[in-house]
């Protein structure tokens, strides 16, 4: 809400106590004001509105005129004042609480400085910011043909595809041509095509390469990415979206996706001390990600069991990264901001840093033995605490992830002591939740799970959520394209809450500079 000085008519209209009500009365209307404030030395004494005037006018005899009324007549004295430091918000409060239509503003002096009505405070009021909930939570900011999560119903799309149906049917490219483009492919041909325009732009840009060893000596892989994503931007002369054509955001995009699981690939086996594998054009995605990070290739069960978990991952509505990326874009930053930005939101641990939390619960537990006791005694002092459990729980559904529920198929498939203990777990902490937290309806999310396949498959827990950074891009491209196809500057209001301001700049105390 604006200050009260914004607000004010200035200067204000006043008039001695000794002036006939007839010259205020034309003084309110040469200066289309429904009030005069009477002063003495500058001092508000009294105020005088037009009600003030209707109501003499009406208790006059007929025929008299108001030239015998005098200001101090009529005025309603004492006047409540307000100053230019008051709060309008608490200014109209009192306003109403008291019937006044208008009240006079004082300078710090003490001096009528202006008036503000309840008309100017009212209106501000009431087109002022709407108060929304924390977190924004369950408000819609934009309209898309991305996708959707339903949270009732458990399900969720990517333009009109159910997202699970597409990580059973297809493999990521399809979906990535169905994000980007706005279709499947519907021929091989067509599938080609796409895998041939995107296979060359995984190569390393040689301006990266020497760079690669410092960044992955100093940061974590996905930190790493921002770094390596904004040298690959400023070094391709990625331009601002706000200057390019659809076909120069496209190219961005693509670009920046398709480079990132070699990227972290590369970033990772650098890390541990072994030497980037390049990708191979002749691979699909997701077998190329995983021998690039293993340096062997790995078996197909695995390379599917990824690439489901990868689709699975692509977009999921209007999550905080996907927010922020859209944001970033908004203002008509280049394609390599917005994901830069996306991939530190997508960094906490409440929105993409959970697998590897989850499965150090599960090493936990086994650790305390792997049973139903071993679980209770780690899980229930955590929730009684106040805890969350990491991979339990979701801000949208409120019944099963479907995420979940397709990653617990991929994982059953897969076997193994990690997935026995897992699927005994999600049983016994569901039960707990149900328990300890009656009608939260908290089961599963998709990092349960998600850990417990990529640890089966072989990859490294600091290397889960870059994982899930690396199929997400293409989600966060599809959102950046939209929004720039259709940008309006995303720029919400705050209510300010602190001590009112200006408040004086205090002087320095002591000796220094
Ligand atoms: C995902 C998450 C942030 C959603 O949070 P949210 O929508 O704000 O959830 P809510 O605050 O509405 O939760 C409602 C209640 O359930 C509880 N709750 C939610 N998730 C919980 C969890 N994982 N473990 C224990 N309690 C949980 C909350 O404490 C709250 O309890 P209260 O009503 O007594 O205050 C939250 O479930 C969470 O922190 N999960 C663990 C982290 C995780 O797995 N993240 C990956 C998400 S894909």
């Amino acid at each position: 809400m604006s200050s009260l000085t914004t607000l004010m008519s200035e200067p204000a209209v006043t008039a001695a106590p000794s002036e006939p009500l007839t010259s205020l009365v034309a003084r309110m209307h040469a200066h289309h004001v429904g009030s005069v404030v009477v002063t003495v030395d500058g001092r508000p004494v009294g105020i005088v509105t037009e009600r003030d005037v209707l109501r003499c006018a009406a208790a006059a005899a007929p025929g008299a005129s108001l030239t015998t009324d005098l200001a101090v007549d009529v005025m309603s004295s004492p006047v409540d004042a307000v100053t230019v430091r008051d709060e309008p918000r608490a200014v109209l409060g009192m306003m109403r609480e008291r019937g006044y239509r208008h009240v006079p503003v004082l300078d710090e002096a003490g001096h009528v400085q202006g008036v503000v009505s309840l008309r100017d405070l009212a209106r501000v009021a009431e087109v002022g910011p709407p108060d929304v909930p924390r977190g924004l939570k369950g408000v819609v900011v934009a309209d898309t043909e991305v996708g959707d999560v339903r949270g009732a119903e458990g399900f969720y799309h990517y333009r009109e595809h159910s997202a699970i149906d597409l990580a059973r049917e297809r493999p990521l490219e399809d979906v990535w041509r169905l994000l980007v483009d706005g279709a499947l492919p519907s021929t091989a041909a067509e599938r080609d095509t796409f895998r041939d325009e995107v296979a060359p732009l995984a190569a390393l840009p040689e301006v990266l390469r020497p760079l690669l060893p410092a960044i992955a000596g100093s940061s974590v892989p996905l930190d790493g990415l921002r770094s390596a994503l904004s040298i690959v931007a400023a070094a391709e002369g990625m331009r601002p979206t706000i200057d390019l054509d659809p076909a120069g955001r496209r190219a961005d995009a693509l670009r920046l996706a398709a480079v990132t699981p070699t990227i972290l690939a590369a970033l990772w086996r650098l890390r541990t001390g072994h030497q980037p594998v390049d990708p191979d054009p002749g691979l699909g995605w997701a077998a190329n990600y995983v021998t690039m990070l293993t340096g062997t290739t790995p078996p197909p069960a695995h390379v599917r069991a990824i690439e489901q978990y990868l689709v699975t991952t692509v977009d999921h509505g209007f999550n905080a990264s996907t927010f922020t990326a859209r944001v970033v874009t908004s203002t008509g930053a280049d394609v390599g901001a917005a994901i830069v930005a996306a991939i530190g939101a997508l960094g906490g641990p409440l929105h993409g840093g959970a697998p590897s939390r989850a499965l150090a619960l599960l090493d936990e537990i086994r650790e305390a033995g792997g049973d139903e006791r071993a679980i209770d005694a780690v899980i229930r002092p955590r929730i009684v605490a106040g805890e969350r459990i990491m991979g339990f729980g979701h801000a949208v559904y409120r019944t099963d992830d479907p995420r979940s529920l397709l990653l617990r198929d991929v994982a059953r498939l897969l076997g193994g002591p990690v997935v026995d203990l897992a699927l005994a777990t999600e049983r016994r902490v569901v039960e707990l939740l149900e328990e300890l937290k009656p009608g939260r309806e908290l089961r599963t999310n998709v990092e349960f799970y998600a850990g417990v396949v990529m640890d089966a498959c072989g990859i490294p827990r600091d290397m889960f959520t870059p994982t899930f950074a690396s199929s997400r891009v293409i989600g966060w491209s599809a959102n950046v394209l939209e929004q720039a196809a259709a940008n309006k500057i995303i720029r919400p209001s705050a209510r300010y809450v602190g001590p009112p301001p200006p408040q004086p700049v205090p002087p320095l105390t002591g000796s220094g500079t």
